[in-house]
């Protein structure tokens, strides 16, 4: 991670708050021949790049602003997707703290022929969002209404708080190492 701290300014603005159905997304997809290895089963980072883009649409569509990936958590391809399906990606926001936005994104795939729909793919990516010289931004908190909402909330606040440990741990460990 970059030290934007000395290089960027302050943002006092309080933007208003959105709820998660605001910028939800549902992307699909046909997989192609030239996604696929010569088995047929798609390629993870074809999948990867899809959850990608889709996390950062939520993101944008949250912030009407730029947005990076800061991270993405661990990743598990649950089932293959094989050339000729259709892949969805559902991707909403679960949690927004100051800057950054943890995206909830569940992939499935879909068989043409026979309707068969199998979930394929979870994944939770955080975004940070960025003003126009690059710095982190203030996102527009997160109206968070019903079970659903509530559920997702709680469980992205034990995963930010896993992730800092992680992170926190890993430059204790580089600053011993150095
Ligand atoms: C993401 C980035 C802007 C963060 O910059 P930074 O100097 O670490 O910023 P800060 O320390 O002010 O942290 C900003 C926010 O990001 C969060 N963050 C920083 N690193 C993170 C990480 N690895 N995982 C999750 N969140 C992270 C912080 O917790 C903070 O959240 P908060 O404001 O909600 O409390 C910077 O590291 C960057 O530009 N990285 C490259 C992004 C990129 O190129 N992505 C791929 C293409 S889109």
């Amino acid at each position: 991670m970059t030290d934007t701290a000395d290089t960027c300014q302050n943002h006092n603005d309080e933007p208003q708050g959105k709820t998660p159905e605001e910028s939800a997304v549902i992307m699909t997809h046909q997989v192609l021949p030239s996604d696929a290895n010569p088995a047929g089963n798609v390629h993870g980072g074809v999948i990867l790049k899809h959850i990608d883009t889709a996390a950062g649409v939520v993101a944008m569509r949250h912030v009407r602003g730029w947005a990076v990936t800061a991270s993405i958590d661990r990743m598990d391809f649950l089932k293959p997707v094989y050339v000729g399906e259709l892949v969805t990606i559902k991707a909403s926001l679960n949690l927004v703290g100051r800057t950054s936005m943890e995206v909830g994104v569940r992939v499935e795939a879909e068989n043409l022929l026979t309707g068969e729909v199998r979930h394929t793919n979870s994944a939770y990516l955080t975004f940070v969002a960025l003003d126009g010289l690059g710095c982190p931004r203030p996102a527009p908190p997160l109206l968070i209404k019903g079970d659903v909402a509530e559920r997702r909330h709680r469980q992205a606040l034990r995963r930010r708080e896993l992730r800092r440990q992680a992170i926190a741990e890993e430059r204790a460990g580089d600053q011993t190492r150095a």
